[in-house]
């Protein structure tokens, strides 16, 4: 049981086996900026700061650092164009803001945070959403912002292989193929409140208009003050399929697990239904860190009720 106080944050940058991140020196550039990037956030939660301000503040760091497949380091789609996806959700009243299929964006939880306090709705996509950014004096970021020589190239592999990828793509030594981007944040404040925050920039090669799990509210992103904050990585179709946020949250609320076992749970029917792909990190409503994956590995990182940092690539 959390003591009151104390706070508790994990975030992600994918899960999968990362090509990348086979090179001990980019493995370390990783969990260094997985590590930077959690301080951040235990700043803004020492200050007093709320866990929706936490939340969208690390995902946007993640979106600033072009190793993770969001903001300026997303996956380019079939027309080599970078569409992302991007959501935020606060556990005190169920408030929610998405946004989807959004071009030159280099903050997309920063719109979607615009959707949930500026308008009255849910979700905008693509022109509407970013017409919606310039009445929110969000700047539009030119086209080379966002490329990278590695998205390129990985593009090309996967128009050369004629396959739709997920952020990298060739095989490894111990033959997992699948490579899974997408970045999240998830927080309980010190008033317990809990918040969860994900962003992507989706499939390399992916259909134009493709919208993946990230922004789909009780998939890829869900926080509610009763159970407990989650953010997944990984192929989409599978999370939307299962709904696998609201699936942990329901099995906390319905079964009176703790998050451990809602999240063991939680992967447990994701792979039984659809032989899901990917992870997820949960924050419960007492401040219990948790992780569950069906990839072997996942980027992530976590402060468990106001401790030490930790971060891992495994
Ligand atoms: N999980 C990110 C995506 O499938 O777009």
């Amino acid at each position: 049981m959390a003591k009151k106080g104390h706070y508790s944050l994990m975030i992600h940058g994918g899960a999968g086996t990362l090509d990348r991140v086979k090179e001990p020196e980019t493995a370390a550039r990783y969990l260094q900026s997985i590590r930077r990037i959690l301080e951040h956030g235990r700043a803004v939660l020492e200050l007093g700061g709320s866990a929706l301000q936490t939340v969208e503040t690390c995902a946007s760091l993640l979106e600033d650092d072009p190793l993770f497949n969001a903001g300026c380091g997303s996956v380019l789609n079939e027309f080599g164009k970078v569409e992302m996806d991007a959501a935020i959700m606060d556990g005190r009243d169920l408030s929610a803001g998405a946004v989807a299929a959004v071009q030159n964006i280099a903050n997309p939880i920063q719109l979607a945070r615009q959707v949930m306090a500026k308008s009255e709705h849910v979700m905008l996509i693509a022109e509407g959403a970013m017409r919606f950014a310039d009445r929110c004096g969000i700047e539009r970021q030119p086209d080379n912002y966002f490329y990278t020589p590695d998205r390129v190239a990985q593009l090309e592999q996967a128009r050369q292989k004629h396959r739709i990828m997920l952020d990298h793509d060739a095989n490894d030594a111990d033959g997992e193929t699948e490579k899974y981007g997408t970045i999240g944040a998830v927080a309980r404040d010190r008033e317990g409140n809990l918040a969860a925050a994900t962003s992507t920039g989706g499939m390399v090669n992916k259909r134009m208009g493709r919208v993946g799990d990230s922004p789909i509210l009780g998939a890829g992103v869900y926080a509610d003050n009763e159970t407990c904050a989650v953010s997944a990585t990984g192929y989409g179709e599978d999370f939307m399929r299962t709904l696998i946020g609201k699936t942990i949250s329901d099995f906390m609320l319905m079964k009176a697990m703790d998050g451990t076992q809602a999240t063991a749970a939680g992967i447990d029917y994701l792979k039984r239904k659809v032989q899901g792909r990917g992870g997820v990190i949960v924050v419960d409503k007492n401040g219990q860190c948790s992780r569950g994956l069906t990839s072997k590995k996942m980027i992530h990182g976590w402060i468990e009720m106001c401790g030490e940092s930790m971060a891992g690539y495994y």
